[in-house]
This record gives C-alpha cells, structure tokens and sequence, in this order.
C-alpha cells in the first residue's frame, strides 16, 4: 500500500472524522493524508494479531522515505518474553523488505488513552528512525498525539561509543 491509494485515504478521512480524531498537519513533508494512512493500516493490523495469552490486539504501521508502509501486530508466544510488540513487528517487515531507514511510525489499540510503546520498542525505534522522527500514539477511540523519537526515548543508546 502506498500513500496513493487515494479510495483508502478517502475512506479513513470519513472513519477518523466519524470518530472525531484530531490530526495534526506537520511541517518537513508529513501531511494528513500519510497519518490516515498509517491510522488505516495500523487499524488493520488488529486483526491480525496473536494474542492468545493477553487477547491485547496491537497494530503499527511504518513509512519509509518513498512512501511505502509496513505493517506490524503484536504475536505473541507460550513463553512470554518471547513476544513480538506491533512496532517491532512493523519495523521488522520493513527490513525484510529491503528497507532500513523510516520517516514515521503510527501505533493504536484499544486503549482508553493514546497506547505507549514499550521499552524495548523505544530502542529499536531510536535504531531505525531519525530522532526528530515523528512517532503517533493513538487508540480505536480517536486519540492522536504526535511525538517524536527523541522524546519517547532520551538519551537513547546508538553507538559503541
Ligand atoms: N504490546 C505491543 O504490541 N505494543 C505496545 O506498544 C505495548 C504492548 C503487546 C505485547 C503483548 O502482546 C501485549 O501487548 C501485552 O503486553
């Protein structure tokens, strides 16, 4: 899916409008229309979770500089820690996809509040993301708050140095 797909982003506009999201028209490129793409895909990605053990659906979604979005649930496993959150799912298919930079992520659940990545999220979003990057915290309830990747993760861990 690109951000072309114009009968998708016409169709989430009227979703999110329905719900009474708020979305905010950044500077540097980022539009509208990316972030109801992104609240598209993410969205769809609830379906697919696998969450036998904490039925907690997570959906992620990941833009690359060409537009191109990837996306992610959470799958999770009989020993826990091996889980795999929605971010990481979504970073991670863009990586096999021959892709290892992003410019925006987008994350939603069925949270009463805007959803909160986990730690180890955090760091592997500082790996792949500018830190200016914007990140968006969502839910199925039409909150939107836009961050960025320095603010989620200060001081985040990027080299040997
Ligand atoms: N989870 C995510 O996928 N992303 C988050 O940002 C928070 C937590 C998942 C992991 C696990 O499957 C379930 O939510 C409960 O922790």
């Amino acid at each position: 899916m690109t951000r072309n797909n114009d009968l998708v982003v016409a169709l989430s506009v009227k979703l999110c409008h329905n719900k009474g999201c708020k979305l905010i028209d950044l500077k540097g490129g980022r539009n509208m229309a990316e972030q109801q793409e992104l609240l598209t895909v993410a969205t769809a990605m609830l379906d697919k979770a696998y969450t036998p053990y904490s039925h907690f659906h997570v959906g992620a979604a990941a833009v690359d500089a060409s537009g191109k979005i990837y996306g992610g649930c959470n799958i999770e496993n009989a020993s826990f820690g091996a889980t795999n959150c929605a971010e990481r799912t979504a970073i991670f298919s863009g990586i096999a996809a021959g892709e290892t930079h992003f410019t925006a992520l987008l994350v939603t659940g069925n949270t009463d509040g805007p959803i909160a990545p986990c730690g180890i999220c955090r760091q592997v979003i500082a790996e792949f993301f500018d830190a200016d990057a914007p990140i968006y915290l969502t839910n199925q309830k039409g909150a939107f708050t836009a961050t960025t990747v320095a603010a989620i993760l200060p001081g985040a861990f990027t080299d040997l140095n």
